[in-house]
């Protein structure tokens, strides 16, 4: 297939994001041929930086993340800086000149990708300018990339998809979960639907309980500001978790069309259990974390750290059971949970398979151990299927064995990051592992209830240690159902 071409207009390039993700992944498209250089990219924001001011700061950020970067140079000949103030039209026709000027100059066909990533403040303003300041009326593609957070419950939500919808259309709209751009993440699908062993087990009949674990060490770091206004429901539950349960949870999709995946998960999150009112504490606990020490050194509490209220009411830990109401599921919780400054960083499923029906054979110190599937998104890539197998010896005696297989040994370096490839997808026109709107109204609308609960209650905060795995209660939670969280540490 051709390389496509594009032209890039950056809002927040000098934003951390960007620095972090956007430029490395742009030079790895490049280096690795996927970008061709049909490409341009126009960064703006307030400051008053130039051409050549953007250019170091893009090597700069490229160098951290490679040591050897080839053909830097050139890379960076293609980034343009244009210091832009988004309320005000005058600065939009300049961009657009700019854009005009580019795309004759790269041959880029009129296309654009139009990517967001500032404060989600300004999301709506930027895209009514884009309009009404001609930036979208062009011949080629116009496509819109908007950073999370996507609104701040279902309300606000609803008002910002409005107002974008009156630039661009649905297919237009590419709305980051970089969740959904993991090598491992992608992988449940495949797991599931391309080997005969799983797909006839994957279902209340086989499965007892499933477990979704994303543990942090970091804390707030410098985000506090946002943070606040948000906590771990908002910021990690309604948007990557809920995904992982619908990737875990949809029913095999026809065929691998956009379409056709994206409405398989919208059925997971329509056959969601509404958990509300009183019901909330049955099925959701909060943290928060007070001081403690991660990796032997001491950190403060989530209330000490910088821009947060002494008296924050702010979660920095949820977990939950789910339940999906359809025949697949009907009876098998989804256990969640995630968390800043917890003992370990890692995202983990584990399927826990149910027993077998009447167990022959013994072992010195338990019962058989059920199997589980765990699938390793991060930092470690892979499976492990835990079954049960004869020691060696004369006895009948079981023990555990691991089957186990590595995505890749050499972390993030043949795995291109989340970042790199969901632009890759977007330059393509792909838009299956970006978040539809019914997808986003869903998880708002389930996780609202949830929230409008913990707001008018407070509770005795903080409640677990920094470098641990949570409160008490989450455990409580599952140790109710006659089970326990399985160590991904
Ligand atoms: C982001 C959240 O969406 O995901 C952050 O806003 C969180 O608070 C991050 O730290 C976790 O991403 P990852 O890829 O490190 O698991």
């Amino acid at each position: 297939t051709e390389t496509p071409k594009s032209l890039f207009m950056l809002f927040g390039a000098t934003g951390d994001l960007a620095k972090r993700k956007l430029f490395p992944s742009l030079y790895n498209l490049y280096r690795k041929g996927k970008l061709s250089e049909r490409f341009a990219v126009i960064g703006t924001a307030r400051r008053g930086w130039t051409d050549e001011v953007f250019r170091n700061h893009v090597k700069d950020s490229v160098l951290s993340a490679n040591k050897h970067a080839e053909r830097i140079e050139e890379f960076a000949s293609h980034f343009y800086y244009q210091p832009h103030d988004v309320t005000d039209s005058d600065s939009y026709i300049q961009l657009k000149q700019l854009a005009d000027e580019l795309d004759g100059k790269y041959q880029l066909e009129g296309n654009r990708i139009f990517y967001l990533a500032m404060a989600p403040e300004y999301f709506g303003t930027i895209s009514d300018h884009l309009k009404s300041d001609g930036l979208t009326d062009t011949k080629g593609f116009k496509r819109l990339v908007i950073e999370k957070p996507f609104g701040h419950n279902l309300e606000t939500a609803k008002a910002l998809n409005n107002q974008i919808r009156k630039s661009f259309s649905e297919s237009q709209i590419y709305r980051i979960d970089h969740y959904l751009g993991k090598a491992m993440v992608q992988n449940i699908e495949v797991i599931r639907f391309a080997n005969a062993l799983f797909e006839p087990l994957w279902n209340n009949r086989y499965i007892s309980n499933i477990q979704i674990t994303s543990s942090e060490m970091l804390g707030v770091e410098e985000r506090a500001r946002y943070y606040e206004t948000s906590g771990a429901l908002r910021d990690m539950v309604q948007n990557h978790m809920l995904q992982m349960v619908a990737l875990l949870a949809m029913e095999p999709p026809i065929s691998l069309t956009t379409n056709e995946i994206r409405s398989e998960k919208v059925r997971v999150l329509r056959a969601l259990r509404t958990i509300e009112g009183e019901d909330v504490p049955e099925y959701f606990v909060r943290g928060q974390y007070g001081p403690g020490k991660i990796n032997g050194k001491k950190v403060p509490g989530y209330r000490e750290e910088l821009n947060v209220a002494p008296d924050s009411n702010t979660e920095t830990y949820v977990a939950g059971k789910l339940m999906i109401d359809n025949f697949r599921w009907a009876g098998v919780p989804f256990y969640i949970r995630t968390g800043k400054r917890m003992a370990a960083k890692s995202t983990k499923i584990v399927v826990q398979f149910k027993d077998i029906p009447m167990n022959l054979y013994y072992n010195t110190n338990h019962d058989l151990h059920p199997n589980l599937l765990v699938i390793h998104i991060q930092p470690e890539e892979g499976i492990t299927l835990h079954l049960n197998a004869k020691k060696p010896g004369q006895h009948m005696e079981t023990t555990p064995v691991q089957l186990s297989f590595a995505n890749s040994s050499k972390n993030g370096i043949n795995t291109p990051e989340a970042y790199e490839k969901l632009i890759h997808d977007c330059l393509l026109g792909d838009a299956t592992n970006f978040t539809h709107w019914d997808e986003v109204a869903l998880s708002w609308s389930f996780v609202d209830k949830i929230s409008q609960v913990w707001e008018n209650k407070a509770i005795s905060f903080p409640n677990y240690e920094a470098g641990t795995m949570g409160p008490k209660s989450a455990d409580e939670l599952l140790e109710k159902d006659g089970f326990f969280w399985w160590p991904v540490e």
